[in-house]
């Protein structure tokens, strides 16, 4: 299972979201769904082995989580403004209470709290920081395989939804530095010294998941 978080310092949380406005007003809500389409979609379809939580915390109230699971997602259009179209309507709902998480349309849940949250929901993966300053995210020495072997993949049938392979959630941040706790069991990885935006950091790691690339976790 891949896992992405992203936060989004100054996106909304609530109220009317302005779908015109999406880089500015609605605080780089253009970001997270470009971060959005980036964890979930291929060329031609969704990756069911990958789930994303984009934390808004810009208010106006209390912060709230979106997460989008590719296995159910249905609706959704590799187009900024169909996707702002469906945050949209959840941002016009109350924030749910910290700890439960509210479907609001097909592999679309609602949930209030922050990234502390989801790094406890997150106990059984292995949690990587992105980070361009940190050690890289491949072994020393590792080679790009000729024959793609992902280390996380879709074995399901028609009776349920079955994700084989690793268990690993990457964080990221916006334009803003995430402070994280240290007290978390959290690594710190980057994809290379060049910082990027996070889209084609969430596409590089598809890349390494997808080629089985020796990880150095
Ligand atoms: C636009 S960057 C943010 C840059 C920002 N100046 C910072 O200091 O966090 C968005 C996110 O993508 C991820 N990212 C971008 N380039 C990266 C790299 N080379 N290695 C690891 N993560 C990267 C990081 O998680 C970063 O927070």
């Amino acid at each position: 299972m891949r896992r992405f978080a992203i936060i989004g310092h100054r996106a909304q949380s609530s109220g009317k979201l302005p779908l015109n406005d999406l880089a500015s007003g609605a605080g780089r809500m253009d970001v997270l769904i470009r971060a959005l389409m980036a964890s979930l979609m291929t060329s031609h379809g969704f990756r069911r082995d990958s789930e994303i939580i984009l934390h808004l915390w810009g208010g106006p109230g209390p912060k709230r989580r979106l997460k989008i699971v590719g296995s159910e997602v249905k609706g959704i259009h590799a187009e900024e403004r169909s996707i702002a179209g469906q945050i949209a309507k959840v941002l016009r709902e109350p924030v749910p209470p910290i700890g439960s998480w509210i479907k609001r349309s097909s592999g679309i849940y609602d949930g209030g709290g922050s990234i502390e949250e989801t790094i406890r929901e997150w106990q059984n993966s292995t949690i990587i920081a992105l980070d361009a300053n940190a050690e890289r995210l491949w072994s020393e020495n590792t080679t790009i395989p000729m024959v793609s072997n992902p280390h996380s993949f879709d074995s399901s049938d028609d009776d349920e939804v079955v994700i084989d392979g690793i268990d690993i959630g990457f964080i990221l941040s916006d334009d803003k530095t995430l402070e994280l706790d240290d007290s978390h069991d959290i690594i710190k990885r980057s994809i290379g010294q060049t910082w990027l935006q996070g889209h084609m950091a969430i596409g590089i790691c598809h890349f390494l998941i997808d080629e089985g690339v020796t990880l150095n976790l």
